[in-house]
């Protein structure tokens, strides 16, 4: 961090449901990455709160709304998620796909919005994406599409993916072994940190 400059704050938001897993080692990674280079990290487990999928009544979606009306943990999540300056999103394959905690976590960033996406507080906001899967290719394994879904969602509200990293383990901590990996996912956490 430059002198003057304002500290960055940064969002971890961990999809795995296992607290030491292989996404999360990743995602702690960034967060050296990040820290180091003078951002304040917090990091959200998503799986131990309770979320509910949307409801599509598109309350958020109304004339002078307030947002979204589900009453559940994001309504405290919701004021972090704006305030921060850039997301980091962890998770493992799941079916091909990221996990339903992360697809839950996505589909009610639909609250953050207008109807006309007037309101959008995810505009230029900085992502990093962190991603396991059992097999040893991303193809095979599902997480390109995942990364695909990232891609096409972020795009889509002017949110800006500054990098992705992602590797092969099955093991909780499986993922510690791949230090070209580990380097990886630091460096992209200082590149948030500056970005
Ligand atoms: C329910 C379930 C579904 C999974 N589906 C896939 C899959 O489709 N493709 C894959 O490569 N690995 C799959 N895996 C393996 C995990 O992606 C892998 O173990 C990953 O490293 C777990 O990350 P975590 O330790 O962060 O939870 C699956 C695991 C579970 C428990």
């Amino acid at each position: 961090m430059q002198n003057g400059e304002k500290q960055k704050q940064i969002l971890v938001l961990l999809g795995s449901p296992r607290k030491k897993g292989n996404s999360t080692t990743l995602a702690q990674q960034i967060t050296k990455g990040a820290e180091s280079a003078g951002a304040k990290v917090e990091t959200i487990y998503l799986n131990g709160l309770n979320i509910k999928p949307c409801q599509g009544c598109y309350a958020c979606k109304k004339k002078d709304s307030k947002g979204c009306v589900v009453d559940d943990d994001m309504q405290s999540l919701y004021p972090k998620m704006i305030a921060s300056d850039a997301w980091v999103i962890a998770t493992p394959v799941y079916w091909f796909n990221m996990t339903a905690q992360t697809k839950i976590f996505m589909d009610r960033c639909f609250g953050l919005f207008d109807a006309s996406f007037t309101v959008n507080p995810l505009y230029k906001k900085k992502i990093a994406i962190a991603m396991s899967y059992g097999d040893s290719d991303p193809f095979n394994s599902g997480c390109v599409n995942a990364l695909r879904s990232f891609q096409d969602a972020f795009r889509y509200v002017g949110a800006k993916i500054v990098g992705m990293v992602y590797g092969s383990a099955e093991e909780p901590g499986e993922i510690a072994s791949n230090t070209e990996l580990l380097e990886q996912a630091e460096a992209l956490g200082k590149k948030l940190a500056r970005s």
